[in-house]
């Protein structure tokens, strides 16, 4: 539903959300575990917007460019506005042209309308930004500058956290989240545990008088993960799986040192899973195909496909043998934290984009419950969504 017309009058309940580069809305799931709502998402890709309505009926999409919205697109005056904005300019995957290249720009897109929204007295309490770490460091550190500064010239108090979903799933899937306020209330004196020391260490390099308005945000620390990847892959009788000949090829783009890691996990006797990643990498100055493992529980970071070489596989040491197969895309959706309800596209390939560019759930969770929440004097009460 493309919603147009002046609905900037609209009555919101406590805890209302705008969620902006929504994707399949996973930011939304996670806040909505935490009491909150989304009012309004946006998103500009067509397969994204499709995902969006399998899974939020309710919710109305504006299918479209940020840079089309205006002011009297957004409902209300909503106590938190999202922002995951795309990354491809920061991430340090890509050809870094920053904030100011022409997607990750979109995050001006963005604070255009933020800035909109407060010139008409409607400004959100809260802001959160989702962006790689890349943004740390993107620019020589401008970028992070950059968005740091524009909340504080907003009015916002501002700090920001470095939370990996390794914590709360079986994923290493570090994200930035940089949170603005409009009151000061869940900070700490100094860096806690979702502090990196890349994250200080972009702090340094801030201007002294947007470091003067920085708050470092604390949240609990999550319980013990006790769920590996093993625990939610398919049924081995459920998948394909490659032939002998595909799995000697993928194999032998493994480096030695992860090769002799595989072997020693055959020669346990035990099941094994591990998750591979292929991706190019320059030894000796030449450019070569390299299957990265890892047999530690987790899956690396899922990333969108481009051209099947940033595929995620799983191997299976077992009985003296190796299988291998791809990770398909409802156990992407598992590493992301989704119940088994959420619609993924009919395509592989879609779904596995539609995973690799979403934001963990828990981690949303997380952060709503133990931060946002708190902060904007919202109760979550339990099952019940959420009271002033
Ligand atoms: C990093 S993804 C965010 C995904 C989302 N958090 C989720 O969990 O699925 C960035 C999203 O921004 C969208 N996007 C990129 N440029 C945009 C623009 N100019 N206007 C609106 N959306 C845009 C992309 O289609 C993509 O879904």
């Amino acid at each position: 539903m493309a919603i147009r017309g002046d609905n900037s009058a609209a009555k919101v309940a406590p805890g209302g959300v705008l969620e902006f580069f929504a994707g399949g809305g996973l930011a939304g799931i996670g806040l909505a575990s935490a009491g909150f709502h989304t009012l309004m998402a946006n998103d500009i890709d067509a397969a994204k917007a499709r995902a969006f309505r399998a899974n939020h009926h309710d919710t109305p999409l504006h299918e479209g460019d940020v840079w089309d919205l205006t002011t009297a697109d957004l409902p209300g005056t909503p106590d938190l506005c999202w922002a995951s904005s795309p990354c491809q300019d920061v991430s340090l995957a890509g050809a870094r042209g920053g904030l100011e290249a022409r997607r990750s720009g979109a995050f001006w897109g963005f604070w255009r309308l933020m800035k909109g929204l407060a010139d008409e007295g409607r400004a959100p309490r809260a802001i959160a930004i989702e962006n790689v770490v890349g943004l740390l460091t993107s620019a020589g550190g401008r970028d992070f500058a950059a968005v740091c500064q524009a909340l504080t010239e907003g009015g916002y108090r501002v700090g920001a956290l470095e939370m990996d979903a390794g914590l709360w799933l079986p994923q290493s899937r570090p994200r930035l989240f940089i949170v603005g306020l409009k009151d000061a209330a869940g900070a700490e004196a100094a860096p806690g545990i979702f502090h990196s020391p890349r994250l200080i260490a972009a702090h340094d390099r801030l201007p002294e008088a947007v470091k003067a308005n920085w708050a470092w945000w604390s949240l609990p620390a999550p319980p013990r993960r006790n769920l590996d990847l093993a625990a939610l892959l398919e049924p081995d009788a459920a998948v394909d799986w490659f032939d002998a000949n595909q799995t000697q090829d993928l194999l032998a783009l493994s480096a030695p040192l992860h090769r002799a890691r595989l072997e020693a996990a055959l020669a346990s006797g035990e099941r094994r899973v591990a998750a591979a990643f292929r991706r190019v990498r320059t030894e000796t100055g030449v450019k070569v195909q390299r299957l990265e493992l890892r047999l530690d529980g987790l899956a690396g970071c899922l990333r969108t496909p481009s051209g099947g070489s940033s595929r995620q596989y799983v191997l299976v040491c077992e009985a003296g043998q190796v299988r291998a197969r791809r990770l398909t895309g409802r156990e992407t959706a598992r590493l992301m934290g989704l119940a088994e309800a959420y619609r993924l596209p009919g395509s592989e390939s879609a779904a596995l984009k539609l995973m690799g560019d979403a934001v963990a759930v828990p981690v949303v969770r997380a952060l709503a419950e133990g931060l946002l929440a708190p902060a904007l004097g919202l109760r979550v009460l339990k099952g019940e969504g959420i009271a002033a």
